[in-house]
């Protein structure tokens, strides 16, 4: 985490050897202490502006040495994009390149002006921004680097002209760490390689974070999810040496008698495809499988340390999909949790089965008063909307919305799908209840169908996150504060939707 100050300060007199600036596309009037700092560099600020080397286009930034003009060694101006289009994601992603920046610089600290003339969002939205896109952007998975590669940027001095806020913008520093420590906790979950994350093993770190948290934790294993009738969680399992788990962890926040939100998270440790075996190529990706189970976790973690007056239980199922002698097979048939029967086409289409147990139980047990699913759940999905969103699906028009805004908002995009009931076609089984492939057609939408069939009537929204949830060498644009690998989607989305929960009515 870096030590964030924020202050009011002559920028002139900032001592760090690095100063960086946001530059709005197409600028051509300094104002504020940008015009000051020009002067003192001898036009050195217009002058980059007028040329062609910086245009303040998002994705760019543009450095000057100030030969001790000014305290700082460097100044970094950096793109915002065009003036019209400002959001806080034009923040964010400029907020990681000018962090990135700094770390190729080997800065240790390094400070950045908030400019008056563009904080027409408003302050605490861009420092919320800024801050989460330097923490996320300087985020990087070192577990097994004999010696980190990156030198550590170590503190951000945020320079605000406004002393009268800084009380407050504290707080929103304090707070956005916080969501950010739930982000990156996500990414070292999802990150980690199936045999140090088993589902033992993943049970195991969830109750060190429950702990750590002070949340309740339950975990079933293996005798448990036998008794309960959790057979999607058994079958799925059955081709592995390792045991599944169950993962329940609770927070209350709330009123005492107050239905809890349940989170439910799709926790595929190692999905092979089982004996409808995945092809080799980018098998490596697929210890990705545990996204959704580590985005739930992180984000209930998270919840409890920012104290959200809500009750939250978060559920993961954690699974080994693998081919053996006793994996389960096409043509099973499977009994859910709860009753319903599923016929297994492929048992690469695994996650469904996992999910509708855990979904099923959530109803029964918890009567919570919605339901929110993540999960890599298709290829399709990938497909259709490729990294930039992930799909949304939802029985309850209502609770749709506010995910909707919570992503708009979080920089998290969703795009809804249609569950029209003529989809449910596809699903149909000759001998049980569905089964679980509608083939090709439509792969993200009838997999989601396949969901609906174990939430009821209890308000539900699924986010299908296989394209989101990592970042690849695939020619998809990495933003700056995504590196390579796990993404942590969800956590900003469920927070934002969490906080604002009680603001709409439901
Ligand atoms: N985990 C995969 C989905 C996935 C694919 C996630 C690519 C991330 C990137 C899921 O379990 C799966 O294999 N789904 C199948 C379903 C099909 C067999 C009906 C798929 O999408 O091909
Ligand atoms: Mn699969
Ligand atoms: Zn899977």
């Amino acid at each position: 985490m870096l030590n964030i100050k924020i202050l009011t300060a002559k920028l002139r007199d900032i001592d760090a050897p690095l100063l960086a600036s946001f530059i709005p596309e197409d600028t051509k009037q300094l104002s504020g202490q940008l015009s000051e700092l020009d002067e003192l560099l001898e036009g050195g600020v217009s002058k980059a502006l007028s040329s062609e080397a910086f245009k303040g286009k998002l994705y760019s930034s543009f450095l000057l040495y100030t030969a001790n003009k000014i305290k700082a060694s460097y100044l970094l101006l950096t793109g915002l994009g065009p003036r019209e289009e400002l959001s806080a994601e034009s923040f964010r992603i400029a907020s990681g390149e000018a962090a990135l920046r700094a770390s190729s610089l080997g800065a240790k600290k390094y400070a950045l002006y908030l400019d008056p003339s563009s904080m027409e969002l408003g302050e605490q939205k861009v420092v919320e921004a800024v801050v989460e896109g330097a923490e996320l952007a300087l985020y990087t998975y070192t577990r097994y680097k004999s010696q980190s590669e990156k030198k550590n940027v170590e503190e951000l001095i945020l320079v605000s002209d406004r002393g009268d806020n800084i009380p407050q913008l504290k707080s929103v520093v304090e707070d956005t760490q916080k969501v950010c420590e739930g982000v990156k906790l996500a990414r070292d979950l999802t990150n980690t390689p199936s045999s140090d994350l088993t589902p033992t093993l993943f049970a195991e770190e969830a109750k060190r974070i429950a702990e750590k948290a002070g949340l309740e934790c339950v975990v079933f294993g293996l005798e448990e999810i036998k008794q309960l009738g959790m057979n999607g969680v058994l079958s799925v399992s059955r081709g592995s040496k390792e045991e599944p788990k169950v993962v329940i962890l609770r927070y209350r926040g709330g009123k005492e008698d107050e239905k809890p939100i349940v989170l439910v998270g799709k926790g595929v440790t190692f999905d092979s495809g089982g004996i409808s075996l995945k092809p080799s190529e980018k098998m490596e990706d697929m210890k990705y499988d545990k996204a959704g189970a580590a985005a739930v976790i992180a984000t209930i973690y998270a919840a409890a340390t920012l104290n959200l007056p809500l009750n939250i239980v978060a559920i993961a199922p954690l699974v080994e999909n693998l081919p053996s002698g006793s994996a389960y097979k096409p043509g099973d048939v499977i009994r859910h949790y709860g009753g319903k029967t599923s016929e297994v086409i492929s048992t690469d289409a695994e996650g469904r089965l996992i999910l509708a147990d855990v979904l099923a139980y959530a109803v029964d047990k918890e009567k919570p008063q919605a339901i929110i699913d993540l999960a890599t759940l298709t290829g399709a999905c990938v497909v259709a909307l490729g990294s930039q969103a992930s799909g949304l699906f939802g029985n309850d028009q209502v609770l749709i919305e506010k995910v909707k805004r919570a992503a708009e908002a979080s920089g998290e995009r969703v795009w809804q799908l249609p569950l029209w009931k003529e989809y449910s076609e596809q699903i149909k089984s000759d001998i049980a209840d569905i089964k679980n492939s509608g083939g090709r057609a439509a792969g993200a939408i009838t997999a989601a169908a396949f969901l609906s069939n174990f939430v009821g009537t209890t308000p539900w929204v699924h986010l299908d996150i296989a394209g989101t949830a990592y970042t690849a060498e695939d020619g998809t644009r990495v933003k700056t504060y995504t590196p390579k690998g796990a993404t942590g989607v969800g956590v900003r989305l469920l927070i934002k939707l969490l906080k604002d929960w009680g603001s709409t009515s439901s």
